[in-house]
Parts: C-alpha cells; sequence; structure tokens
C-alpha cells in the first residue's frame, strides 16, 4: 500500500459540503483526521461547518462521544478557498453536482494540484468510475467512493474500482472507510454498483406487477411488509426518496447496460416522473397525503364472513400442500381427501412462480373454482391468495373468509406468475447473481451491501437459503415461460447452483 491510512496526520479534502460532502466530513473529522472542506457556493462551506458542528455536539450530548471529542473533531475541520489548497492532502474526496463534465474537469485540475500519490475519488451514485476517470493523465489512482445518505447514520461505503484504477488506492479506501467507522464493501464498477442494481429487483418489479394489474400500491406495499418483512414497502420507499431520483437512476441503469431487460423501468413511475407526481416531497406520488403529509391509505376491508363446505388442496406442491393442509387444520376446515376434488370444493394450488391460470389448467382443475395460495413465504403475519379471471367471486370469498379466520389478514391479488411476493424476491435475487457472476463483487460482501445500504431484511443470497435455491429458481423459469419474456429467465450463475443443490453462499473453489 503506497498510503499508509492510519497515519497520525492524514488529511482528508472534500469538495462540495451539500447533503453528502457535509456527511463524509463529519465522520472524517470524527475517525481522527484532519480534513479540508471547499464548495463553489460562497458561504456553503462554512453552513456545513455549522451543521457538523451541530451533528458531533448532539452525537456528544447521546453519548456515542465525548464534548471534548466533538470539540476536538471540529477543530480538525478547516474551510479552504479553492481545490488549489487541497495540495496538502493524501486523499481527496468530491461530492460535487452528478453532472459528467463538472467532475472531469474538476479531477482534471485537481491531478494537476496535488501529489502523484494522493488519491482521489468521486462520491458519484450513477455515474462509471471508469467513465470519470478515463481522461485523467493519472486515473490509476481514481476510485469511487459511494456513500449512502444520510452518511453519519448509513454504514455502508462501496469501495469502487475502475477499469485503470490499481489495487493499492482500493486497499487504502476500504482501510479508509474502517477509520471513518464505516462498513466498506469493496467492488468493481457496474452500473448501479451494487445496492443500486440489486434494488432495481424490488422497486422495477413492484411497479410491473401494478401495471398489470395484479395488485394496488397499498397492497403491494402491505404484502412486501408483512409477507416479506422488509421495513418499507417498494412504492412507500419511492415516495420516500422522490421518483425525481428513482426514475432517471432506473432509466441510467437500464441504458448503461445496453437495455438488458431485468432492469426495464415501466410508465408507472415514468408517467409520474414527467407531471411531477414525485412523492413525499411534491404531496403527491403512489399516495396522497393529509395536511400533517401521514400517507392516506384506504383501509382494507373486512374480509368476508363466507368459508367454503369443502377444500380440496392439490398435492402436486408437495411442500406447499404440507403447509397449507397444516394451517387448513388449524383453522377447522373441512379437508377432501380424494384424488380429485368434489364438485363442490373450493379448490386450492400452492405455485411457485405459475399463475393459476396455469396451475388449475396444467392440473385439469376447474378454474372457476380454484384460488392460490402463498406458501413459499411464512403465512403468520398476512397470507396472499390470487385467482384466476374467471374464479367465482363466491369461492374467492370462501377462500379469503378461511384463511383469514385466525384474524390474519389476506391479501387478494389478481393472477400473476409469482404472486407479489415470489416474484419480487426472485428477481432481488436473480440480479444478485449476476453482480456475482461479472465478478463485481462476491456473494457475501453482496449480502452485507444490501442488508447495510438498504434495510432489506436479507441479502439476496440468504433469501435464497432460507426460501430455497431451487424455489428461486422455479420462480424464474415458470415466470419466464409464462411471460416469454426474458426479463424473467433465470441467470446461469443461479441456475447452475439450483441445479447442483448448494447455497448460492459456497464460496467457488
Ligand atoms: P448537493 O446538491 O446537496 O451538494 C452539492 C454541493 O456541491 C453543493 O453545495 C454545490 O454548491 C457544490 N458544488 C457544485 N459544483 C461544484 C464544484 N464544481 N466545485 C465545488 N463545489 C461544487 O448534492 P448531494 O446530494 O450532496 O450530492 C453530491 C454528490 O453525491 C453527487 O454526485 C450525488 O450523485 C452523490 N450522491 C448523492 C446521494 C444522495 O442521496 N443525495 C447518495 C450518494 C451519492
Amino acid at each position: 500500500m503506497k498510503l499508509d491510512v492510519n497515519r497520525p496526520d492524514l488529511t482528508v479534502g472534500v469538495i462540495g459540503t451539500g447533503a453528502m460532502g457535509r456527511g463524509i466530513v463529519q465522520v472524517t473529522a470524527a475517525g481522527g483526521m484532519n480534513v479540508l472542506m471547499t464548495d463553489a457556493r460562497p458561504g456553503a462551506a462554512a453552513e456545513a461547518r455549522d451543521f457538523i458542528a451541530k451533528m458531533l455536539e448532539r452525537a456528544a450530548e447521546k453519548g456515542s462521544m465525548s464534548k471534548e471529542e466533538a470539540a476536538a473533531a471540529t477543530a480538525r475541520i478547516t474551510i479552504v478557498d479553492s481545490h488549489k489548497d487541497m495540495k496538502p492532502c493524501h486523499v481527496v474526496i468530491e461530492a460535487i453536482v452528478e453532472n459528467l463534465e463538472a467532475k472531469r474537469a474538476l479531477f482534471g485540475e485537481l491531478e494537476t494540484i496535488v501529489t502523484p500519490d494522493c488519491i482521489m475519488v468521486s462520491n458519484t451514485s450513477s455515474m462509471s468510475v471508469t467513465t470519470i476517470g478515463a481522461k485523467l493523465k493519472t486515473p490509476q489512482r481514481f476510485a469511487g467512493f459511494h456513500f449512502f445518505n444520510p452518511v453519519p447514520l448509513m454504514k455502508l461505503v462501496e469501495v469502487i474500482s475502475g477499469l485503470l484504477t490499481e489495487e493499492w488506492v482500493c486497499d487504502a479506501l476500504m482501510a479508509l472507510g474502517k477509520r471513518m467507522t464505516r462498513e466498506p464493501v469493496r467492488l468493481t464498477d457496474a452500473p448501479g454498483f451494487l445496492v443500486n442494481q440489486v434494488g432495481r429487483g424490488f422497486t422495477l418489479e413492484a411497479s410491473h406487477l401494478v401495471y398489470e394489474g395484479v395488485s394496488t400500491f397499498a397492497d403491494v406495499d402491505r404484502v412486501m411488509r408483512d409477507v416479506g418483512g422488509f421495513r418499507m414497502g417498494p412504492f412507500e420507499l419511492m415516495e420516500l426518496t422522490g421518483l425525481d431520483v428513482t426514475q432517471p437512476a432506473s432509466a441510467l441503469i437500464y441504458n448503461q447496460f445496453f437495455q438488458e431487460p431485468r432492469y426495464r423501468p415501466n410508465l408507472i413511475m415514468q408517467e409520474r416522473y414527467e407531471a411531477g407526481v414525485l412523492g413525499r416531497k411534491s404531496k403527491k406520488g403512489f399516495y396522497d397525503y393529509d395536511a400533517d403529509m401521514k400517507a392516506i391509505v384506504a383501509a382494507e376491508k373486512p374480509a368476508p364472513a363466507a368459508r367454503p363446505e369443502s377444500v380440496w388442496v392439490s398435492s402436486v406442491e408437495v411442500q406447499g400442500s404440507a403447509k397449507l393442509k397444516e394451517l387448513l387444520g388449524k383453522l377447522d376446515a373441512s379437508i377432501e381427501t380424494g384424488a380429485k376434488p368434489s364438485a363442490q370444493a373450493l379448490i386450492l394450488v400452492t405455485p411457485i412462480g405459475e399463475d393459476a391460470t396455469t396451475a388449475a389448467t396444467s392440473q385439469n382443475l376447474d378454474p372457476k373454482r380454484t384460488v392460490a395460495v402463498d406458501t413459499l413465504f411464512p403465512m403468520v403475519k398476512r397470507r396472499t391468495i390470487m385467482t384466476t379471471p374467471i374464479t367465482d367471486p363466491a369461492y374467492r370469498d370462501a377462500a379469503h373468509g378461511l384463511l383469514a379466520s385466525d384474524g390474519v389478514p389476506v391479501t387478494v391479488c389478481r393472477d400473476s406468475p409469482g404472486f407479489i411476493a415470489q416474484r419480487i424476491v426472485a428477481m432481488i435475487v436473480n440480479i444478485g447473481c449476476s453482480i456475482a457472476q461479472s465478478r463485481t463483487s462476491v456473494p457475501a460482501d453482496i449480502d452485507k451491501a444490501v442488508t447495510l445500504g438498504l434495510n432489506y431484511p436479507n441479502g439476496p443470497f440468504k433469501f435464497a437459503d432460507v426460501l430455497g435455491v431451487q424455489n428461486i429458481h422455479r420462480i424464474l423459469e415458470n415466470m419466464n415461460r409464462i411471460y416469454a419474456d426474458p426479463r424473467y429467465r433465470p441467470n446461469i450463475w443461479l441456475t447452475r447452483r439450483a441445479k447442483l443443490g448448494v447455497s448460492l453462499l459456497t464460496p467457488e473453489l
């Protein structure tokens, strides 16, 4: 390593002191390093310093550091007038406007100012590190250092090597990230890097299924919280981030991957983006908001009182039917034991990646009496059922009433290969696999980055372990077959491991 980032006099430059820059300055100073910071807008750096001083004081009040440490950290921050004053820096971090020409101009100037061993990094959220560095005379000491907002609370930092970045640079950035009390994860340059790429699985697949008329924004959010275990549903998340950020980022990742169908956005997001219906920041998005900015969400309709006279459960899916029969037993349902359903029976199927129509027709079941139940996820906090386009509403209500009879809410969706949660989680796993396949990062690091950066209950690979690698593979295979859309083709890296019956976290020999 050419640079010892643990040297006591390490000096870090931060250019751009907006939302991200000031957070980066705070964790750098709190990590014991000297910081030189500057901003093009007069007065901006001083505002940032006052803000950071307050944040550090607050951290001291909360007991995460002493008053003396907070004061010392603030004292380590120096405002400088221009990029020229960055000469003494060992590392310079750029957090200016997200514009390629502006960033290239800045680094082109900077490399003539700093010493040859000084590391130059960009906090870009969406641009290729290789592209930003391509015009530099010294691209080998240039890398990506991608923090998350708000920096002091979000521990993850992605350390991104561009095509020409030398290894010692990322070694140094990994150590620097730790000194800043971050959790650095190393990867090679890729559109959306790591976390923002995986995040497309969650938000885009959710939009696709609403676009298809499978469900509503509120129901998808409920299912992903209660069934998938996510802290926030995909639409709630997009409301918070704002479609002015999410939609251009999605379109960019899709195009940077040469229109790879896995990342294909859709009109649900684009139209809202163009109409300025952005989410909380425009007071209208997928949800409307009341005067206190609380989302107005229509209450769920109470479950019907109906119950079926008898239920017949398809045993084609061995695990799913066993799980469902166990639950139905607890609900005191009258379960038929014949090889075929009686003429009146409610017919329940438990498909993996198939829609109710395909399950009913391929098993020669009466589609008017068929209802599908998602048994892949725990059926504890909420249950998801779906109908064929011709399921008799009386049978749908009977299934709903029965499955909600112990007080657990039930979401009814229209026909969809993979219901709601199966297909969204399968897409997250599939994207995780393509990141591993392209050697952008390794599975354990991908899981770590996703849980830290996106707060998902599991990273893609742990999700596959919990739900079954073969189940995830089957969801995608069935979706791919039924939709005939390459968007859903299983990644071959996943297919191989599903065939071999091994965990996706198995290290490759
Ligand atoms: P911001 O708009 O809050 O701050 C940017 C600051 O840079 C402003 O204070 C502006 O005056 C200053 N600036 C602009 N051009 C400059 C130049 N040529 N020289 C010096 N200062 C200049 O933006 P924010 O959100 O802090 O983003 C900064 C960078 O971080 C962008 O590249 C963005 O994509 C990236 N990023 C943003 C995240 C976010 O959630 N806001 C997350 C991760 C990365």
